[in-house]
């Protein structure tokens, strides 16, 4: 048993709490504040007992450094500050005498967000690659460690694995929500359907040669589709495909031929616009400038005959461009089809596209579970390790 935020005493202490405020941003607007809304327990709960409350998060990938000014917290402090109706101090730094007089000012109660952790990432990747020496220096800015960034639990990161190998640690509410509501995957009823899209391939395909052990299908779609459907020698213009991966997926589908369903036709454009023409094409017509933006109707029928007698399902990935309205079809029939009587499912969504989606289609709170992580949950329901939480003091 992992210690959780309730072995402390927190009176008067300088709480760590790593979060996943990595949100969808849009022209300088947050589309989607759920991980945001998820947070709050666990620090509300350190403001109630009187902490001194130091937030960290990352936010996107930080590669160059003018990808700083769009990837600044600076709009997550503010959001957070009205949802918990108290002003939250925004400390533009990741480190120095700003940040450490800043954090001496604290009085119990206060809340400061630290800068995205990944500004780190400009000078070696010291935060993506866990860094000791800042997982240390992030360490002596406090008393105590909560980690209740499931959505980063997969990663290594020095502001989880670091700070929590230095201070006493444990997780908070959410964490400790994320696991016991995703335990429902560790023995399924059956039939158990995991459905899997998106464009997050990399970092995602390599979970299906586990997943596919565990499920009984898996229905793939959007964009994490093309790498399977080339790898079968099948023409895919430009949709998205994750070229390193083509082996990989051949060899899947060799061995779990009888528990993959690929799509069998695409909604196709020349151009990544909501604007452009469209056409419905079966998966074998591609012409070799199609980018397939989502699946087609004859494949949304095809997962629904699967997703019929499903008794669990388990989502990961939207199954078009479903930002664009012209290509949200597949995830919205879909979404309306598992949480409709015709289906008599537990169903669990996971990943911040798949979520944001089901809550601008009016289904997220239709479905049995949403989970804040997408890469995370899926390494751990397909019974991965997650470093961020096997450091985590036990009891
Ligand atoms: C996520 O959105 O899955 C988490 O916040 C992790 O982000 P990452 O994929 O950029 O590491």
């Amino acid at each position: 048993m992992k210690k959780t935020i309730r072995d402390f005493d927190l009176n008067n202490k300088k709480v760590l709490i790593r979060c996943d405020f990595n949100v969808p941003i849009k022209e300088g607007k947050i589309v989607d504040d759920n991980r945001i809304v998820e947070s709050l327990e666990t620090i509300n709960y350190a403001i109630n007992k009187n902490a001194k409350v130091i937030l960290f998060s990352h936010l996107g990938k930080v590669k160059e450094e003018k990808d700083k000014k769009s990837k600044s917290l600076k709009i997550v402090a503010e959001r957070l500050s009205e949802l918990l109706n108290k002003s939250v101090v925004f400390v533009p730094f990741t480190r120095g005498p700003e940040l450490e007089s800043a954090i001496d000012k604290m009085a119990p109660k206060d809340v400061l967000l630290v800068e995205n952790t990944r500004f780190e990432d400009l000078n070696g990747k010291k935060e993506s690659k866990n860094d000791f020496e800042l997982g240390q220096y992030w360490a002596s800015l406090g008393d105590i460690f909560i980690n209740d960034a499931f959505g980063t639990a997969h990663r290594s990161h020095a502001s989880n694995v670091g700070i929590a190998s230095n201070i006493p640690s444990g997780i908070g509410f959410l964490i400790e929500k994320e696991l016991k509501e995703l335990s429902i995957l560790d023995q399924p009823n059956r039939p158990y359907v995991v459905i899997l899209g998106g464009a997050k391939i990399n970092d995602k395909i390599e979970v299906v040669s586990s997943l596919v052990k565990k499920a009984d299908k898996i229905l793939i779609g959007g964009g994490m589709a093309y790498t399977f459907l080339k790898s079968k020698g099948i023409e895919i213009g430009s949709s998205i495909v994750d070229l390193d991966s083509l082996e990989f997926a051949k060899q899947t589908l060799d061995d779990y031929s009888d528990k993959i369903v690929l799509s069998i036709d695409a909604k196709v454009t020349k151009e990544f616009s909501n604007n452009s023409n469209y056409k419905v094409v079966g998966i074998n017509e591609m012409e070799n400038d199609d980018n397939g933006l989502d699946i087609g109707p004859k494949t949304i029928e095809l997962f629904k005959s699967e997703l019929k007698t499903a008794k669990t399902i388990f989502w990961n990935g939207t199954l078009g461009y479903s930002e664009f309205s012209n290509y949200a079809d597949g995830t919205k029939e879909i979404l309306q089809f598992i949480t409709s009587n015709d289906v008599n499912a537990t169903v669990i969504l996971g990943g911040g596209d798949t979520v944001a989606a089901s809550k601008v289609f009016g289904y997220k709170d239709k479905v049995t579970y949403a989970s804040t992580g997408g890469g995370a949950t899926l390494e751990y329901i397909s019974g991965k390790n997650l470093p961020g939480i096997d450091i985590i003091n036990n009891k």
